[in-house]
């Protein structure tokens, strides 16, 4: 081999190398397609050229490039939609995808023994002359055939006339379709994965979201409104955040994090996710205390029949019975706010006594006097614990899943979102700058789309607007919530945004 040949082709090795290691460190497949392309012409001085991808029993067409017409199709460029090629051997494409074997045709028109259509359609449509064509298969490490790249006219740098493509060509070229079919398929891969990942985090929020009929959908609509908060920050061009821009990676890493925020409510005990009443555990439990009146009812009943009890008393004491339970059942709805005098009331009738199997016993037990006591809500202090562990159980289920580096922050800002600048949130009692602004985002979020659920255990009609708004200033002002944030809230309209998003799902709920 003479020097100059010799060198060509070391040079030529060492451009194959690069272009390896770009491939593979291209991310989008579309940009992967076009550079392969673009490589591989460059490399065989080729003036044209078709990159197609084996999909069910089709070669479909992905990239087309031809520099003398100047056409740049697929990939970066417009996409058109061209039919797909039969995996069979009528055509050269096909040919190739087929037998796996190389075709270096000198020239397509003189080509003896095998008629190709498609150069010739091509040559009419467009008014170019096919003349020498290299077709590789793109075979991966597996030895599959993922698609197939056709190069056309190749030209010589010198004289710019079309020549054939030579055996290096060939060689140089079948080994650079397979570094492409490599990186092809470690993106799909790589595309699988995530895709897999994606529907394990809904199905997920599913599980977790069905678990209540009160707050169905809850964790799509955080996740929704909480990108379109980022976005709104990006696009805030002056004031506080015109400096901050979360770039797409760090969108990821928040999206994730809201769509699994509220992942740690798995572990939460069913009849404390809702709890209806406050008396509930498995089951209401006022209809035990409706059996236990009754009897102490008919226990003055017999009082009176035996002449153990005056008649009147006897009348009198049944009906302070029969007040006792209604006040019962009635302290049993969760409210808004109970005040001193019916505390006390609660606790006068507990202390009351009556017997039963020969044994004195209190009207309400000591646990049943806790729950209807409970102030405000359903929940015991117990309860409400047990409903804020669903925060820190985040924080440790997601830092049990082995996110990538650009992911990392996800149980950070996930496990964040009932924290307050101030300090008093949970789980960790984080304070100002402790708390991302991501979690800040995703806190607000939070709130805002619980307090516009349309319906909860013990909330009869939805918040207006203005009561909303005015709730959430009020946490701005306590420093519960970031104000910044909150500025961006307002002008990004979150509210017609919410109103779209439910009736999106409304629509997708009614197609199921
Ligand atoms: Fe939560
Ligand atoms: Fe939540």
């Amino acid at each position: 081999m003479d020097n100059q040949i010799q060198l060509d082709l070391e040079d030529r090795l060492r451009r194959l190398n690069e272009i390896g290691v770009a491939l593979s460190s291209v991310r989008d497949l579309n940009v992967l397609l076009e550079r392969i392309l673009k490589e591989a012409r460059r490399f065989t001085h080729a003036e044209a050229g078709t990159l197609y991808l084996v999909s069910g029993p089709h070669l479909t067409f992905e990239i087309a490039q031809n520099d003398k017409l100047q056409i740049f199709i697929g990939g970066t460029h417009e996409k058109v939609d061209i039919p797909p090629v039969p995996l069979n051997k009528d055509s050269v494409s096909g040919y190739v995808a087929v037998t796996g074997e190389t075709l270096n045709i000198e020239d397509v028109y003189a080509e003896e023994g095998r008629q190709f259509e498609g150069p010739s359609n091509y040559d009419q449509m467009t008014g170019y002359r096919t003349r020498s064509m290299l077709v590789v298969p793109m075979r991966d490490h597996e030895d599959q055939i993922l698609g197939v790249l056709q190069l056309i006219n190749a030209y010589a740098s010198e004289s710019n006339e079309s020549i054939p493509f030579s055996s290096e060509d060939e060689s140089l070229l079948e080994s650079l379709a397979s570094q492409a079919a490599v990186a092809i398929s470690n993106m799909r891969l790589v595309q699988e994965t995530e895709a897999l990942f994606e529907s394990f985090v809904q199905v997920m929020a599913t599980a977790i979201d069905e678990r209540s009929p009160y707050t169905g959908g809850h964790i799509r609509r955080v996740a929704e409104l909480t990108m379109a908060m980022a976005h709104a920050v990006n696009a805030s061009k002056t004031g506080y955040f015109s400096e901050i821009e979360f770039d797409e990676e760090e969108l990821e890493e928040l999206r994730l994090a809201a769509w699994m925020h509220d992942i740690g409510k798995i572990t939460t005990p069913e009849w404390v996710v809702d709890k209806p009443t406050k008396l509930t555990t498995l089951f209401d439990r006022i209809e035990l205390l409706r059996m236990r009146f009754a009897l102490i009812r008919k226990e003055f009943e017999l009082q009176i029949a035996c002449g153990e009890l005056e008649p009147e008393e006897g009348q009198r004491r049944i009906k302070e019975v029969d007040g006792e339970f209604e006040f019962i059942a009635q302290a049993n709805l969760p409210g808004e706010f109970m005040a001193d005098a019916d505390l006390e009331y609660l606790e006068k009738i507990a202390a009351k006594t009556f017997v039963l199997n020969g044994e004195e016993q209190n009207y309400l037990t000591v646990n049943e006097l806790e729950n209807l006591s409970i102030r405000k809500g359903s929940l015991t202090d117990a309860e409400r614990q047990k409903i804020n562990d669903h925060a820190s159980m985040s924080i440790k289920m997601l830092e049990q899943i082995p996110f990538t580096r650009k992911l990392k922050q996800v149980p950070a800002i996930a496990g964040a979102h009932h924290e307050k600048l101030d300090g008093t949130g949970y789980p960790q009692g984080l304070q100002g700058d402790e708390i991302s602004l991501q979690a800040r985002i995703l806190a607000l979020v939070d709130i805002f789309e619980s307090l516009t659920a349309d319906d909860r255990p013990y909330r009869t009609e939805s918040l207006t607007r203005e009561l909303v708004l005015q709730i959430l200033q009020d946490m701005v002002d306590a420093n519960h919530i970031d104000r910044e944030v909150h500025e961006v809230f307002k002008s990004a309209n979150l509210f017609d945004k919410l109103e779209d998003l439910k009736a999106q799902m409304a629509r997708e709920s009614a197609k199921d």
